[in-house]
């Protein structure tokens, strides 16, 4: 007897704070559930609250948050999860070390760079970080006194200023349907 097997993959969604991670993670992650895939959501404010609780934002402590969260993923994806990712990940370097775990074991891997501008990240200011960066309460915001290294290959750049989160979603479904993965 032959068993379907559903077919996983990660879909990491970088970008800065505000940038659209979150709204876009949730959009396709309904729709793919609508469409009878087994989907997980791996935000990076639920994780830091458990899988990363005690982690800051150092370089180091992001890098281990992104590489737990990767293992996670990895996990999930090669056992036939479409599993969302919406993590700033900042450096480049750490984002690569996710991509070569998934791809040591053959688990589709996808990058997509939410490149909102910083202006418009700032305006929109979703959890109030840019304005507290301004006013010199916080200090480390990726993209403003602290690095973000944009994606050089990604799969799929979303330039969210010009789209409706539908569309920026609708975006990374047709990326996932040109591969045959749903
Ligand atoms: N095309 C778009 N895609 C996604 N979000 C959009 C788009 N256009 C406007 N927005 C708005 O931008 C905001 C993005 O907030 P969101 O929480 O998703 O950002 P985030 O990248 O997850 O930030 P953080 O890193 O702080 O968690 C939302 O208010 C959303 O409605
Ligand atoms: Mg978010």
């Amino acid at each position: 007897m032959t068993t379907a097997r559903a077919q996983g993959a990660t879909i990491w969604l970088t970008g800065l704070p505000s940038a659209g991670k979150t709204t876009i993670a949730r959009g396709l992650a309904g729709r793919l559930r609508t469409e009878g895939h087994r989907v997980e959501v791996l935000d990076g404010d639920e994780i830091r609250r458990f899988l990363s609780a005690g982690l800051g934002f150092s370089r180091e402590d992001r890098n281990t948050n992104v590489q737990r969260i990767g293992l996670v993923a990895e996990v999930l994806a090669r056992n036939g999860v479409l599993t969302v990712v919406p993590v700033i990940a900042p450096y480049a370097d750490s984002r690569e070390a996710v991509r070569k775990r998934h791809q040591s074991s053959d688990t589709p891997y996808f990058e997509v760079h939410v490149a909102t501008p910083v202006e418009v990240c700032s305006d929109r200011d979703v959890k109030g970080l840019y304005a507290r960066q301004a006013a010199g309460q916080l200090t480390g915001l990726t993209g403003v006194d602290d690095p973000y290294e944009p994606p050089v290959d990604p799969d799929l750049v979303l330039e969210t200023q010009h789209q409706t989160p539908q569309q920026s979603a609708d975006a990374v479904y047709a990326m996932l349907a040109a591969r045959g993965l749903v």
